[in-house]
């Protein structure tokens, strides 16, 4: 097992400039959605933080910020989940295992694990956010003896949404984790848990609110509810974490795209605390 990663520093060259990386592996995971293992070619690791995100960029396209999905106790590659959404994901959709992309980053500021280490987990996801969520859930993974006990609630709209099947198979049968998945729209083959993912807290067993870090990543109507839930098992605020997404050009504090209120998300986040978020009226939107 590795140390939890120190906070790393970009240098200026890899905040500014795109870093030639290979893919190595392309798995298409749903319809929308394919899964990415990338190695640099100078052989440097990313250094990133669960959490964090990198600008991915093809030349003479454009970039986009994705969050990094796999584990920095993992480190000699890293993955990305990307969905197809318009110009510079779908290019990257019609990539090739060995083709080269741009990354830029670690950018953003991810999870605090050291704060988490002794706690009990409580994570909660919703449709792609998995994607950001894996690499914390890989990360207590590798680390178990470090955290007590670890619950995982995850809910899409359909069956066939539902992102990395083989891991979540491997995580229920490893009994490191006890994982609930539930799906608002069923299909006929669907044999599991059905509404939406505040359902699944009535499965929980009582939590303990001075030792339970609560993680929850997923749309914004997802948030709202889920954290009605949190707060009525008398978490604290500040142990209540959340990954936000907007909209983000340069990924560094610059442009002031992704400023919500007071705040660049992209260099003050994406991972904030609920105390911090609750204070920012736009983010919440
Ligand atoms: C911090 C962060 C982490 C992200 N992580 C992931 C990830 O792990 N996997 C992933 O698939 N996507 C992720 N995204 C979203 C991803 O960045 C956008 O889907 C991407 O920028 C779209 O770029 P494009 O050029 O393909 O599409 P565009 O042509 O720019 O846009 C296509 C459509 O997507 C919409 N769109 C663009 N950006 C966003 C956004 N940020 N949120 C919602 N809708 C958007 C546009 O309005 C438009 O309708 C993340 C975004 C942020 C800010
Ligand atoms: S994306 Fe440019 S300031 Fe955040």
């Amino acid at each position: 097992m590795l140390a939890p990663p120190i906070p790393y520093k970009p240098t200026n060259a890899e905040l500014y400039l795109p870093k030639p990386a290979r893919i190595l592996r392309i798995t298409q995971l749903t319809e929308m959605e394919k899964h990415y293992e990338l190695a640099f070619l100078d052989g440097h690791r990313l250094n990133h933080q669960p959490g964090q995100f990198v600008q991915v960029s093809i030349l003479g396209v454009g970039e986009c910020p994705i969050s990094i999905c796999s584990s920095p106790t993992r480190p000699d590659t890293f993955e990305l989940c990307i969905r197809r959404a318009g110009s510079v994901t779908n290019r990257i959709h019609a990539l090739r295992e060995k083709d080269i992309i741009g990354i830029r980053g670690p950018l953003g500021h991810g999870f605090d694990v050291t704060e988490m280490h002794g706690k009990d987990i409580l994570m909660i996801a919703g449709g792609l956010g998995m994607a950001p969520l894996r690499s914390l859930v890989q990360y207590v993974l590798d680390e178990r003896p470090r955290f007590g006990q670890f619950h995982l609630l995850y809910g899409c709209r359909e069956p066939k949404e539902l992102l990395f099947t083989d891991d979540l198979t491997r995580w229920r049968e490893s009994g490191d984790v006890n994982l609930k998945i539930t799906v608002d729209r069923p299909d006929e083959q669907w044999r599991g848990r059905v509404g939406v993912v505040t359902t699944l807290f009535a499965d929980l067993p009582k939590l303990n609110p001075q030792d339970t870090v609560v993680v929850i990543v997923g749309p914004p109507v997802m948030f709202k509810f889920v954290v009605i839930e949190v707060l009525a098992r008398r978490i604290p605020q500040s142990s209540i974490y959340c990954s936000l997404e907007r909209r983000m050009k340069c990924g560094i504090g610059k442009c002031g795209h992704c400023q919500a209120n007071h705040v660049y998300v992209c260099i003050d986040g994406p991972v904030f605390k609920y105390g911090q978020l609750k204070a920012m009226r736009e983010a919440m939107e």
